[in-house]
């Protein structure tokens, strides 16, 4: 049965064209990749999201074929446990999690903002993940993780 491809996490992947799922639920079911979580399915709360082509996106709203021949990055793919990306080694740091639900959707997208603009206003920095729902409220540690993830990177680049 003829399939189409994408990248995931630098990795070729073929899938059936008759798959009808979300991309939340091939990664998740069938890659194994778990960092993505399934919250709402509505698009709604940001735990899911994901990099497409480096823009961040909600992936249980997206048809696994509507990625077709893209570029997939999930939390697996941004940095490794030896090597952790910037963003995810700020997290860290700065403890800033509680239940730790919401946190891949915080780092994929400050992950994604970091790329197009390297030092974001706090203003920014809000708006920018007032899209993805805390319900610890760990903003404050979360707001002081992405700071230090700027940080970081200026370093990295400096
Ligand atoms: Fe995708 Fe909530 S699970 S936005």
């Amino acid at each position: 049965m003829p399939g189409f491809a994408l990248t995931v996490n630098g990795q070729p992947v073929q899938l059936e064209a008759s798959r009808q799922a979300s991309l939340l639920q091939v990664l998740r079911n069938d890659l194994a990749l778990n960092g993505p979580k399934y919250g709402c399915g509505l698009g709604q709360c940001g735990a899911c999201t994901v990099l497409v082509d480096g823009i961040a996106a909600r992936a249980c709203v997206i048809p696994a074929e509507g990625v077709r021949g893209r570029c997939v990055t999930t939390l697996e793919g941004l940095g490794s446990r030896a090597a952790p990306h910037p963003v995810q080694q700020a997290f860290i740091d700065e403890q800033a999690a509680q239940c730790g639900y919401c946190l891949n959707g915080m780092v994929m997208a400050t992950a994604a903002l970091l790329a197009r603009e390297p030092d974001p206003s706090d203003e920014t920095i809000r708006q920018e993940l007032s899209g993805n729902l805390c319900r610890c409220g760990t903003h404050v540690e979360i707001l002081r993780a992405v700071k230090r993830a700027i940080r970081l990177m200026k370093a990295e680049v400096a």
